[in-house]
């Protein structure tokens, strides 16, 4: 599917310029939050192991550089990156995205403000940002500040609504579904549709909250929603969702009687949730297991909350040390939640050591190829599947990788197979057969974890890769040209002013 930013999704880039020669413009990083922000008083709160020891967090901050481009352009980045450095030294790892979204839209569950700390920096969070205050919220996102601190306060929900203009960019828009059916007993949110890596339906969240009492609509793209108030139930999942789970746990707080669900996902992110929840209040076991109860209480109050580090972003860190052959230090992980993916590492001869909250990677270019399936937690994550493929380019011999969540999520074959990877896709399964030599191209990041996949690539690609359209990337890494240049990547943005187009589309994905 087509995937263009429109003129609002770009309002939030960065390093506004025009086009110049690769390798000549330097990044420049500038907040953009317009919330206020709240003095500094907390940096001196930094720990030596977490995000927020992160050098980024010392950077001025930036200025809104929305209004500095013209309304007729629109501006597209791209990456630009030289081959062939193995990456050396330590990457520091930020919070998750796919866990700071349902922390986020979970403070809706409450009048009393809810502080979240370790909230990434990336596009996902702004369009959050964006969604709770179309409902009346105050956020206020705190970028710069020790543990990138961001508050939240839901207790003037004036407009109960999740707008197409959102859900159609974020597909994880529809976790205010099940809060706000709690809290309000009544919601309008856009039906999310398709996206680049297949048709991802939310029947699951609908039955559910059937289950639990709620009368659900379906008129002119948008869910209507109403209950007068949601009764605990006992749900069985028929697939395991991540963010289903999410949306009706967040529903069975403020329920009257017992939930129970089975069949749940186990996802570190779910566990998460849950930890934030009963800080507020909620009454929920078995969080991170297949079975949750949840115990439905009156009322949640406020809390304070610490995101966890993003395993997918510290994974793609991992298999950049990796394909480089370098030597790196994955800092403020948490090496628990990587298994499916370290030890898959391990098999393809990689060497890890890992330690409380890091993961030291080593390979010395004698990969060997290994066999993924994709699966829910603990098992090898879909989200890991496009840089995995990436590697195993590089690995001697036959890799077969079968994607079992998303059924259409290889788009990042054919522009490796653009830089000379030998990949067949039958079905289901991609035929990896290496060792190749890549020799960089222009490419185009189809989602957000394929973009992921062609950074890797071009990290050891003969010559320099042009990849297009990284405001995907943008959703969901935080600045990782700069963290990827730290550890010796040769990498830069360059921006490009564009005619404004009408009717861009722009396609959610994961
Ligand atoms: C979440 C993650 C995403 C990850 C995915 C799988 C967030 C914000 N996103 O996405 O990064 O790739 O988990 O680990 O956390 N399904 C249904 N009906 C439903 C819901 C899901 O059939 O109502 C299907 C989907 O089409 C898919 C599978 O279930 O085939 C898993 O999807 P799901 O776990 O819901 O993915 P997300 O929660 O959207």
């Amino acid at each position: 599917m087509l995937s263009l930013p429109t003129q609002d999704d770009l309002a939030n880039e960065v390093n506004v310029g025009c086009a110049t020669s690769p390798l000549r413009l330097e990044s420049k990083h500038q907040h953009t939050s317009r919330c206020s922000l709240r003095v500094d008083s907390e940096r001196s709160e930094r720990s030596t192991t977490g995000p927020d020891d992160s050098p980024y967090m010392q950077e001025p901050r930036r200025k809104d550089v929305a209004s500095e481009v013209p309304r007729y352009l629109t501006k597209m980045d791209k990456f630009v990156i030289r081959g062939g450095n193995p990456l050396v030294g330590t990457v520091r790892v930020s919070g998750a995205k796919n866990a700071a979204l349902p922390a986020m839209a979970a403070a809706i569950l409450t009048e009393e403000p809810v502080i979240l700390e370790a909230i990434p920096d990336v596009r996902d969070i702004q369009t959050e940002r964006k969604l709770l205050e179309s409902m009346g919220a105050e956020v206020e996102l705190g970028y710069g500040r020790a543990h990138h601190r961001t508050s939240i306060c839901c207790r003037n929900l004036s407009s109960p609504e999740a707008k197409y203009e959102l859900v159609k960019t974020m597909r994880a828009s529809t976790l205010v579904l099940g809060p706000l059916l709690a809290r309000m007993g009544v919601a309008r949110v856009s039906l999310p549709g398709g996206c680049a890596i297949g048709a991802r339906p939310i029947d699951l969240h609908i039955k559910g909250l059937e289950k639990m009492g709620a009368q659900i609509t379906q008129e002119h793209g948008y869910l209507e929603a109403k209950t007068d108030r949601l009764r605990g139930a006992h749900i069985v999942f028929e697939k395991i969702t991540v963010t289903g789970t999410e949306d009706l746990l967040m529903a069975a707080t403020l329920a009257d009687g017992e939930t129970v669900m089975e069949n749940c996902a186990r996802e570190p992110e779910v566990a998460d949730l849950a930890s934030l929840l009963n800080k507020m209040g909620a009454r929920i076991e078995g969080a991170g297991t297949s079975t949750i109860r949840v115990k439905g209480v009156e009322k949640l109050g406020g809390a304070k909350h610490r995101i966890i580090p993003d395993r997918i972003e510290a994974g793609t860190f991992v298999v950049a040390g990796a394909i480089t052959g370098g030597d790196l230090i994955v800092a403020g992980c948490e090496p628990t939640h990587m298994s499916g993916l370290l030890s898959k590492l391990q098999e393809s001869g990689v060497k890890i050591r890992t330690s409380e909250d890091s993961v030291r990677v080593q390979a010395d270019g004698n990969l060997v190829g290994a066999d993924v399936v994709t699966e829910e937690h603990p098992g090898f994550p879909t989200d890991m599947q496009a840089q995995y493929m990436a590697l195993a380019t590089q690995a001697e011999g036959t890799s077969i990788v079968t994607e079992n969540i998303f059924e259409n999520r290889f788009m990042h074959a054919q522009e490796l197979v653009r830089m000379g990877a030998n990949i067949k896709i039958e079905g289901r399964r991609a035929i990896v057969r290496g060792k190749t030599q890549l020799s960089a191209a222009a490419v185009l990041a189809s989602d957000l974890r394929a973009s992921a996949s062609l950074v890797l690539a071009a990290l050891v690609a003969d010559g320099e890769t042009i990849i297009d359209r990284v405001y995907h990337i943008d959703r969901g890494y935080e600045r990782i040209e700069e963290k990827l240049r730290g550890v010796g990547a040769q990498m830069k943005r360059i921006g490009e002013m564009l005619p404004k187009k009408s009717g861009q589309l722009t396609g959610a994905t994961a």
